[in-house]
């Protein structure tokens, strides 16, 4: 690859806030980010876990990671997040609200603690951090956005009504937020992944319902979780710069059906 080829897909000189970056689909970007010359602020609310994982992507990449601890959960834990990356890191230029929970419950069972905790996890969570670190991405002209809902912001299945709720929703805050923030060199997008083997589906899906979702991608199968990083580093870099208010679905074909 020639080196213009290169600085297009570059992440150097850009710092990177992941939230949910101990394991999973946050790690896998995490790792690829560092990779391509990123600095790599990685959140979640697990010391060991982070720790271990700051570790192995400095060992894998020789790239310093640092890490924050919040519970995407609780409000004042989010926005004291957003503030003490920018003090440390003194910008943030990608951020990739990636943490995310689901509690399956039908909607004549839904519990009110239930829905509020994924709501505010999952969507919430998200604009608060958005609102924490546009100020200074406006201050630089540049940034990148990216959401990560599912396809499930599309279709659904039973039980999914708090879930599916929020990763809809997180496309129409894509929507508006890229029109409020074009004019600043900001882009906003979404990631819509199909099934990812981590530990999400693992706790919740039965191996009947693992085995029908890979039925039901045109690939029929499951993606691993590095295969988001291609997709996620085309939008956060300089190769997505004209890509704002979208949503790329990484689903394997499940959606095709
Ligand atoms: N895997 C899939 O098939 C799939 C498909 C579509 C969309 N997604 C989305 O992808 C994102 C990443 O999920 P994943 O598949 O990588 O699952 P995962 O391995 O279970 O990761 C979920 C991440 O979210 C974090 N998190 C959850 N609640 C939190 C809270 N209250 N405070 C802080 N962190 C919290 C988890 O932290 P802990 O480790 O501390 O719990 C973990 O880091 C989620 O938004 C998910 O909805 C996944």
């Amino acid at each position: 690859m020639d080196a213009i080829l290169q600085d297009l897909f570059s992440l150097t000189g850009r710092v990177a806030l992941i939230t949910g970056g101990n394991k999973g689909l946050g790690k896998a970007m995490a790792l690829g980010f560092a990779r391509a010359g990123g600095e790599i602020a990685l959140a979640g609310r697990n010391p060991e876990e982070l720790k271990q994982t700051a570790e192995e992507i400095q060992s894998l990449t020789k790239k310093p990671v640092s890490i924050f601890l919040a519970d995407m959960g609780n409000r004042e834990e989010v926005n004291r997040l957003g503030q003490e990356v920018l003090k440390k890191m003194g910008k943030v230029d990608i951020l990739i609200n990636n943490a995310g929970v689901n509690i399956p419950q039908a909607i004549d069972q839904i519990v009110d603690d239930s829905w509020d905790l994924v709501l505010e996890v999952n969507l919430s969570a998200c604009m608060a951090l958005c609102r924490a670190v546009v100020p200074t991405m406006k201050q630089n002209r540049w940034g990148r956005i990216i959401h990560i809902s599912s396809i499930f912001g599309f279709v659904s299945k039973e039980k999914r009504n708090a879930y599916s709720a929020t990763k809809s929703a997180l496309i129409g805050l894509t929507h508006a937020s890229a029109l409020d923030l074009a004019d600043f060199g900001i882009t906003v997008n979404c990631l819509a992944p199909g099934p990812f083997l981590t530990d999400m589906p693992g706790k919740i899906l039965s191996a009947q319902e693992k085995a029908e979702f890979a039925r039901t991608t045109a690939m029929n199968r499951w993606a691993n979780p590095e295969e988001l990083v291609g997709p996620a580093l085309m939008l956060a870099s300089e190769a997505g710069s004209y890509i704002t208010g979208q949503v790329l679905v990484v689903d394997g074909g499940y959606l095709c059906r």
